[in-house]
């Protein structure tokens, strides 16, 4: 994977990219990350990836010693060092604790964080959207704390690697018998005509795109409610489809090997899926404005 990255304030070959093994991200999994979406050069949603970033970043009392506006310059800045101005990308960030003596509590406060940043190339999976994928159910094992977007994935990496394994697309995670969320994506559902997602809370990561999606929803007049869908109603499924900044809206048209609703794409899921891709790429046929600046 070549390209320039930024660690701890400098651009550089990602081959020269080093770590400390001492980093508390490698030994305890002591960080946050995002994930942001890039198309022809631009960001999509960067003040909500920010607001989501600081919010986990202060939930485990780190500080990025960088403002969100700094931290967004650097995004563009690896735009445009790796050629990514035009095309689809994606950015990814992880902010650890930083590196110091293993102890379980928290170094000195005068520890700096680490900072890493990378921008790679982005491929959407049109035919994957129009067609839908599988997903199978797994038990949701991860911790109480899934609001913060921690590098801990451990729960996430077992839970995708078991829907691999089963041939599908992704694991949707059931706790305490309702669906909470996707691996990687916030799952959404449609029974008899209202659309339902398990609300912000503890136990999902407040999507990105599951926002935007709640918000298309009530401007398509979509009836939507934030309430668990029950395992005992997968059975009554009209409709399924995860969300996320590398799936927008996908689709699932089989659960566990039975068909949901027909087995094909249902009218919700296209109708919020179109509105997703309008909104995704209408500020990029625009003027772009980033690209005029000094970034
Ligand atoms: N994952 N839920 C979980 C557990 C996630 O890890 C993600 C994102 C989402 C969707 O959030 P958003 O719409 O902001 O991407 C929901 C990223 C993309 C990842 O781990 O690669």
């Amino acid at each position: 994977m070549p390209g320039v990255v930024y660690l701890n304030g400098e651009f550089l070959p990602r081959e020269r990219a080093t770590l400390s093994v001492d980093d508390r991200g490698f030994i305890f999994g002591d960080g946050i990350y995002e994930v942001t979406r890039v198309v022809n050069g631009r960001l999509f949603e960067p003040d909500r990836h920010m607001r989501r970033l600081m919010y986990g970043l202060r939930g485990i009392g780190i500080d990025p010693r960088m403002t969100a506006e700094q931290i967004i310059d650097v995004h563009y800045h690896l735009i445009r060092e790796n050629g990514l101005m035009s095309g689809e990308a994606t950015v990814y960030l992880q902010i650890t604790r930083g590196a110091a003596p293993r102890t379980h509590y928290f170094p000195a406060a005068t520890t700096p964080p680490t900072v890493f940043l990378s921008a790679s190339p982005f491929t959407p999976n049109p035919a994957q959207r129009e067609a839908g994928a599988t997903a199978v159910t797994y038990p949701d094992i991860r911790w109480s704390r899934c609001d913060l977007k921690t590098v801990n994935l451990l729960g996430a990496v077992l839970a995708k690697q078991h829907a691999v394994a089963a041939g599908s697309l992704e694991a949707v995670f059931i706790r305490d018998g309702v669906i909470t969320e996707g691996s990687h994506t916030n799952v959404f559902g449609v029974i008899d005509g209202e659309l339902r997602t398990y609300p912000r809370s503890n136990y999902i990561l407040p999507g990105i795109t599951r926002d935007v999606v709640l918000e298309l929803a009530i401007e398509e007049r979509v009836n939507v409610r934030e309430t668990p869908i029950l395992q005992q109603e997968i059975g009554r499924l009209d409709e399924l489809f995860v969300t996320g900044t590398t799936s927008d809206v996908t689709p699932i048209v089989q659960l566990d090997g039975r068909p949901v609703g027909s087995g094909t794409p249902g009218r919700i899921t296209r109708q919020l899926a179109a509105a997703l891709d309008r909104k995704l790429y209408a500020s990029t046929s625009a003027a772009n404005p980033e690209l005029a600046t000094t970034r």
